[in-house]
């Protein structure tokens, strides 16, 4: 067996991250083995990579890290139906409980009840970021060839189709919803890719960040037609607009406090960050009165079941049609394998989204 190249970490431990060689992976039945070609990096990694999160597969000293990717099928273990060498996959990143709860049966291991699933490149399950991976063909997900680089976006754009979709399905279930505008909170790649859905279903959308107005965030963001906001300029305690729909992107606990603040009456608030800890000295009674008074839902959104990725594809072809150009420039950082440890790197200036190369061939 020739050893694969992947990038790992000793969870729990900062400082650990590191490009090993690994057993070359085997498809068992039902699997997929694939090689990978393109792995995004996000806020998630990072934790990881600071010892804040993640967890290794049992029996494993360490996590091969990366739930963002675009692969091609390699092999097709015995039994699993559908797929053929070479095709363009995504995998999903969570796997059902040991429990098998009601949930996880039912094809929805993003709103697993025991909390014992696993996560590829995060808990309990080796990652992406490497060369050669394997994963269950039940959660695959195969893409046209005109997202060949772009299909990296697709995991990012799951996290919004979920939060959004279930945002939509609450406010429908409860009364005659007509939302007029929206606000997203964050200009990342998450931030971004939920402008451009508001903007597909028509609504007026406001995308608020801590770049300056010329910045590469706030062009992307004008280029959906959607109003960008510097918060270094105008704070948003002092906006003046309510909105129908608000969705935290940028996992800032003091953000999603404001948050609430600013949905309207019979508004909902989908945060879909992951928060640090930190108390504060919010008045807790105005934050439930406000949400009684004016009938307001907030809720959190995690992971994306493979309907959410299904979904994704057509999405990502739409925005790539409607706006051109957009999904393209969001990849701002492209780094070989061999310059690996840039990826991880803090990035500056007009960032957006990182992604590692893994193969450079024609893909
Ligand atoms: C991933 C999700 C995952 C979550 C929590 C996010 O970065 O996109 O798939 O469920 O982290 O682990």
């Amino acid at each position: 067996m020739i050893p694969v190249k992947a990038i790992t970490v000793v969870p729990g431990s900062s400082n650990s991250l590191s490009l090993r060689e690994a057993p070359e992976p085997s498809p068992k039945r039902g699997e997929l083995l694939l090689r990978v070609h393109r792995v995004g990096v996000c806020g998630t990694d990072m934790d990881i990579i600071s010892g804040f999160y993640g967890e290794a597969p049992a029996g494993s000293p360490y996590l091969t890290i990366g739930h963002e990717s675009l692969s091609r099928v390699e092999r097709v273990g015995p039994g699993s139906r559908g797929f053929e060498a070479g095709d363009l996959v995504v995998p999903t990143v969570r796997r059902n409980c040991p429990e098998n709860c009601l949930n996880c049966r039912s094809g929805e291991s993003d709103m697993c009840l025991t909390g014992h699933y696993s996560e590829h490149g995060i808990k309990g399950l080796h990652g992406f970021a490497s060369e050669l991976a394997v994963t269950d063909s039940r959660f695959v997900v195969k893409l046209p060839e005109a997202l060949s680089e772009l299909g990296v976006l697709l995991e990012p754009l799951t996290i919004v189709e979920k939060g959004l979709n279930q945002a939509f399905g609450m406010q429908a279930g409860r009364m005659k919803w007509r939302p007029q505008n929206a606000l997203v909170l964050g200009a990342g790649p998450v931030g971004l890719l939920a402008t451009a859905l508001l903007r597909m279903k028509g609504l007026k959308v406001t995308t608020v960040a801590r770049k300056p107005p010329g910045s590469l965030k706030a062009r992307l963001t004008v280029s959906t037609g959607a109003a960008y906001v510097d918060v270094g300029d105008v704070p948003l305690s002092s906006m003046e607009d309510r909105f129908d729909l608000v969705l935290e992107a940028t996992g800032s606990t003091a953000v999603a406090l404001e948050a609430q603040n600013l949905s309207g009456t019979n508004g909902v608030v989908s945060y879909i960050g992951i928060y640090r800890s930190q108390v504060g000295t919010e008045d807790a009674g105005k934050v439930f009165t406000n949400l009684v008074l004016g009938n307001r839902v907030y809720f959190g959104s995690v992971n994306a079941n493979i309907s959410y990725f299904r979904k994704g594809v057509a999405d990502l072809v739409r925005i790539k049609r409607r706006f051109p150009g957009f999904l393209e420039q969001l990849i701002t950082d492209k780094v070989p394998l061999s310059r690996w440890n840039d990826a991880y790197s803090a990035k500056g200036g007009d960032s957006v989204k990182t992604v590692l190369q893994l193969q450079q061939d024609r893909h």
